[in-house]
């Protein structure tokens, strides 16, 4: 093969046959297919799309790329990956839940690049606690704790992390086929055998419509079939912040919270809704994750898992040096609350990154102290803007401008799961 074929026949709208896909994508990971020839393809890509069977070939090309994960492990494993939103703290309490209910919950993660949070970033905010397991350590605490989070080992699906990059700067990151071959070479080449999928819709996702999130939440799913992986996925709403804490420490602070027995209401649903989801791909439906919850079975879990790492899970964790309380305007109900504007003000304030290499402030981050649907009187404090570096909060507060609205009469908080495909 040429790489020019290869391009010139995305670029006019054909089919890309499976050998040709098999070699570019391993010409491109060997350094064959040069850099600029990839963004072509990709920018084609973008343009023309890929049938069903192209991109569960591209995918399949991607973990061949590198090696697979083998875990040697009794228990059933079940792993769950939200496609990113704002203050979605969901796997820290999901992961040792369903540890508890019986499964194995190998979760490798990534860290947070714009405007939605990474894993790892929360995590890190933990004293002593660390990410980079090797395969012998990942599989020993799956069969001692049940989970493990840590990050990707060196290896996964390489061709993935090289056309990330590339995608990034060429602006051809929001195609369905790119990001759904994306996220799934790195799921299947992590060897779970079954994979919910937390697929999000509104302002403060990759997918703004719901019609959007469907589709990506099909393209997901039919990948993962084709690889013999049993998968499902939620659709759920992301135009408000999730929970009331978005920053590392404050998300680590409500999970645990969540873990405890308390915590927002949207936060212990959709974790119980995710638990449900993975249990029944593990053969243990007949295990109810609220009642396991409910026992403090999963927060012993969770602090196991997290002193597994290094980490201490009985640690103050670190508090912001500037507080900028942000207070109700008027009197009566709120009304809405942007989840997109919460997003970026969270991250000016210091606790996303601009660029890959870039340090995450632990304490930086928003405390929504009112939700959409909750009372408030003119001059209660509405939002807590947390920061070391108060030089960030003009930044941050026009970022929140017209984010939330305060009315006579507002409805409360819909549905968290909008669909399930
Ligand atoms: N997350 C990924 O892993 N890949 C994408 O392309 C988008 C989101």
């Amino acid at each position: 093969f040429a790489a020019v074929d290869v391009i010139r026949a995305k670029r006019d709208g054909g089919r890309l046959s499976d050998e040709q896909i098999d070699w570019v994508v391993d010409g491109y990971t060997h350094g064959v297919v040069a850099e600029e020839q990839m963004a072509a393809l990709a920018m084609a890509i973008f343009l023309r799309g890929m049938d069903s069977g192209e991109i569960s070939r591209w995918t399949g090309a991607m973990i061949e790329s590198g090696s697979r994960l083998s875990l040697d492990v009794s228990r059933p494993t079940v792993d769950k990956h939200s496609t990113g939103g704002v203050g979605d703290k969901i796997t820290l309490p999901l992961a040792p839940l369903v540890a508890a209910c019986g499964a194995a919950v190998p979760q490798l993660s990534g860290r947070g690049l714009g405007h939605t949070g990474g894993t790892l970033d929360k995590l890190e905010s933990i004293p002593g606690w660390r990410a980079a397991l090797s395969l012998d350590e990942i599989s020993a605490q799956l069969d001692s704790v049940g989970a493990v989070v840590c990050a990707a080992t060196e290896g996964l699906a390489p061709a993935d992390k090289k056309l990330y990059a590339l995608r990034d700067v060429t602006s051809t990151v929001e195609s369905i086929p790119l990001i759904a071959s994306s996220i799934m070479s790195k799921k299947i080449a992590e060897g779970a055998s079954g994979l919910v999928l937390d697929v999000k819709a509104g302002s403060g996702a990759f997918m703004k419509t719901v019609d959007d999130a469907r589709a990506l939440a099909r393209t997901l799913v039919d990948i993962g079939t084709a690889h013999g992986v049993a998968t499902v996925a939620l659709i759920t709403d992301m135009n408000v912040p999730l929970g009331r804490a978005v920053g590392n420490a404050a998300e680590v602070a409500e999970a645990v919270e969540v873990l405890k027995g308390g915590g927002p209401a949207d936060v212990v649903s959709l974790t119980v809704s995710l638990a449900r989801e993975m249990l029944a791909l593990a053969g243990l439906s007949s295990v109810d994750p609220a009642a396991v919850l409910a026992s403090g079975a999963a927060y012993e879990t969770w602090c196991r898992m997290i002193a597994a790492q290094g980490g201490d899970p009985s640690a103050a964790l670190p508090s912001p040096s500037h507080v900028h309380v942000v207070k109700a305007p008027a009197s009566g109900v709120l009304a809405s609350l942007d989840a997109y504007a919460v997003g970026v003000a969270a991250w000016r304030l210091g606790a996303g990154r601009a660029r890959k290499e870039d340090p995450v402030q632990a304490s930086a981050g928003i405390l929504c102290l009112a939700k959409p649907g909750e009372r408030v009187s003119a001059g209660d404090p509405l939002l807590e803007l947390h920061t070391d570096t108060p030089d960030a909060v003009p930044s941050a507060l026009a970022a929140l401008e017209g984010a939330y609205t305060v009315a006579d009469s507002a409805p409360g908080a819909g549905p968290i799961v909008l669909g399930t495909v």
